[in-house]
């Protein structure tokens, strides 16, 4: 099935402007067929009539879930492996230099689903169990999509999600399984802190962070909404901290005002000191 191109366009447009995400029109059976599961839900009579009733604007809900279907939600644990090995090594290091204040704050920023915030709770666990009894570290967890966030809450996953990346070993220590469904365990589901938040949208009230994770979501922005985001970032990032970007993404062109820090294989990027 497509919708013509001029409302396939406009869908494009509007995504673009809510949320930076930029799609063109090679997604266009993708995004019909996320669709189509809205227009049975709501009992709406056909694509183009939930087209027309977006641009009616007059129902919030429906232009938000529109916008999360377009969206690519993809993830899973430990995405790469390589950052959470460096990020064990970077949270050792930041553990020195705030042993005076005894707190860390990390940040998912583009969370999906959650496996990627439960990651970084896990690594806490296994390798920082103390600090984490006796410190205030908090794993801030956001995305613009409430549904997306609604299952990371729950924190409940399938077989095909565990067995993206996640060990027996962990499943074993970090879940309890019922009848083939995975439950995070309270101590891990209790580190992290979801909240709605779009990042190319107002934000909420912030904390100074230590680490940043903003990976695999500035690929879907143009130039000019990365280098905005980024600078956003810094702002809330403190002078020592690490910000992980995707594997395909990178602050070349961007914004040259960070240094690219290698850890075993990996990069992160911490802000270049200010003259
Ligand atoms: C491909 S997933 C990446 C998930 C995770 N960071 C990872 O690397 O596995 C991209 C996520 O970015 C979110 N997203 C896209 N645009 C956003 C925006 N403007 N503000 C907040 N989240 C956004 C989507 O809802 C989606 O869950």
């Amino acid at each position: 099935m497509k919708v013509a191109d001029p409302q396939f366009d406009y869908l494009c447009g509007l995504l673009r402007r809510r949320t930076g995400v930029c799609i063109d029109q090679t997604k266009q059976y993708l995004v019909v067929a996320r669709l189509m599961p809205i227009v049975r839900q709501r009992k709406i009579p056909s694509l183009e009539t939930l087209i027309d009733r977006v641009r009616q604007g007059l129902d919030p809900s429906l232009e938000k879930d529109v916008l999360c279907a377009m969206m690519t939600h993809e993830t899973s644990f430990f995405r790469d492996r390589k950052p959470f090995d460096s990020l064990r090594e970077v949270i050792a290091e930041l553990v020195q230099r705030r042993a005076a204040e005894r707190q860390l704050t990390l940040w998912s920023a583009a969370c999906s689903t959650g496996q990627e915030p439960f990651s970084i709770a896990m690594v806490l666990l296994e390798h920082f169990r103390d600090l984490v009894a006796t410190w205030r570290i908090r794993v801030i967890a956001t995305d613009f999509s409430e549904p997306i966030l609604e299952k990371a809450r729950e924190g409940v996953y399938s077989d095909l999600e565990i067995n993206r990346g996640l060990s027996p070993a962990l499943l074993k220590k970090y879940f309890r399984t019922l009848q083939g469904r995975h439950s995070i365990v309270q101590e891990c589901r209790h580190l992290v802190e979801f909240r709605s938040m779009n990042l190319n949208g107002t934000w909420p009230l912030m904390p100074m962070v230590d680490v940043v994770f903003l990976r695999n979501v500035m690929l879907y922005f143009d130039v000019p909404t990365r280098s905005a985001l980024v600078g956003r970032v810094r702002r809330v990032l403190r002078p020592d901290g690490a910000l992980y970007l995707g594997g395909a993404e990178t602050m070349i062109g961007i914004d040259d005002g960070w240094d690219r820090v290698v850890h075993g294989g990996c990069s992160h990027y911490r802000p270049k000191p200010r003259r």
